[in-house]
């Protein structure tokens, strides 16, 4: 479908196996990057009858976060678009973005780590912006669906006269759901991790979750609660939408352990403070949880999970005055079609160079439509 190359980097992991996959399907004909040659040689393998046509079957190359030169060689210009899922992406995340800054070129992830996030907006963005590279992060399930929910809710209340200034988002799982290898290593960083939320238009930053929630009303019956994280939605919504001064997100995958889970991020969370000693604890726990890769829910389990994402507007003085709920597939295939599918797009649309969001890198009505086709539609 096009000659601008598209490079996975951590192919043979859960995650990028599904990416590999979505992206096969959708005859991007992607390189196939990994630090095994075996294991990227069998996937693209496995994957070669799923293209389209042969023109199209993948390709494959070696590269190793921990060797920055590898993973400079894997791309050739300014034009190819880089997707990661190496994680934890606080640990091996620089090295791929390092990368296509230097190149110049288009860049994906899958990461959902607050502090990476932030670096990829606030200190990789400037740089990307000087050397024509795009840095499109946080390109899954967290956190799409939940820009794509805020600006629907911005767009809706715009249109009917009345502009919101405040938005709370809340992510949730519906159904049987297991994690992934990757996740369970990143997922200390993104709930032990020094947070941030938007307040009056600046980013704040606080730690952990306070023990806080607040509860959605989901319909059908389903009140459930979130805890609050630190997002892509404070750093990315502002640029398509600069008049929303305050935006809180809430993680509710927890189902009823996430008052719990709220409570142990707090306490956790002040273990990871304590200056040296929080982060050389938090290096371990990740090192710990980080020697599995490629495990994570099978067909039949992802099958029966569906993504549930709720943005609620509110006005100056704190009036609802729109809901947009969105539902679609389970996280991991959401998280694969969404990397396919923004890898296609950055490979075929111009993007302005430096750091974006989902909605301002591709536009409101490209974005939506895009995620109609995988299934992730409103319902309300
Ligand atoms: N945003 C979201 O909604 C979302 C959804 C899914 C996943 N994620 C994130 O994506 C990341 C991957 O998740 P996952 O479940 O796919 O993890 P995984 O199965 O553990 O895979 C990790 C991948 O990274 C590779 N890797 C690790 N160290 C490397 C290095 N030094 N050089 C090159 N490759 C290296 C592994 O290679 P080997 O195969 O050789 O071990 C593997 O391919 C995690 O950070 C996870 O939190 C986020």
């Amino acid at each position: 479908m096009t000659s601008v190359r598209i490079i996975l980097l951590g192919a043979t992991g859960y995650t990028g196996r599904l990416t590999a996959e979505a992206m096969v399907r959708a005859g991007l004909a992607p390189v196939l990057a990994g630090r095994r040659h075996d294991a990227v040689a069998r996937l693209a393998d496995r994957l070669a009858p799923l293209a389209p046509q042969p023109s199209s079957e993948p390709g494959i190359a070696v590269a190793d976060a921990g060797d920055p030169g590898s993973v400079r060689r894997l791309i050739e210009s300014a034009d190819d678009v880089l997707v990661s899922t190496v994680g934890p992406f606080v640990e091996w995340g620089d090295t791929a973005v390092e990368a296509a800054v230097d190149a110049g070129a288009a860049y994906l992830d899958s990461t959902g780590e607050p502090p990476f996030i932030r670096r990829v907006f606030e200190d990789f963005g400037p740089r990307a912006a000087a050397t024509g590279a795009r840095l499109i992060t946080a390109f899954g399930y967290d956190y799409v669906p939940g820009n794509l929910a805020g600006a629907l809710a911005l767009r809706r209340c715009r249109r009917a006269g009345r502009p919101a200034t405040r938005l709370d988002i809340g992510y949730f799982i519906e159904g049987s759901f297991g994690i992934s290898s990757g996740t369970r290593a990143s997922a200390a960083g993104v709930l032990l991790a020094p947070s941030y939320a938007r307040r009056g238009g600046a980013l704040v930053e606080r730690r952990a979750s306070g023990g806080r929630t607040r509860a959605f009303d989901l319909g059908r019956g389903r009140s459930w609660k979130g805890l609050p994280v630190a997002g892509s939605e404070h750093l990315a919504l502002p640029l398509s939408d600069p008049d929303v001064a305050d935006i809180e997100v809430w993680l509710g995958w927890a189902g009823k352990w996430t008052p719990a889970a709220a409570y142990a991020g707090t306490a956790l969370g002040a273990v990871a403070a304590v200056p040296g000693a929080g982060d050389r604890a938090m290096r371990a726990l990740r090192q710990r949880l980080g020697r599995t890769t490629g495990e994570g829910p099978d067909a039949a389990s992802r099958a029966s999970a569906r993504t549930v994402v709720q943005a609620e507007a509110f006005d100056a003085v704190g009036r609802p005055l729109t809901t947009v709920r969105l539902e679609g597939p389970s996280p991991y295939d959401l998280t694969a079609e969404l990397l396919a599918w923004g890898a296609a797009m950055a490979a075929t649309h111009a993007i302005a160079p430096g750091a974006h969001g989902p909605v301002d890198a591709f536009g409101l009505d490209a974005l939506e439509r895009g995620c109609a086709d995988m299934g992730l539609v409103a319902v309300a």
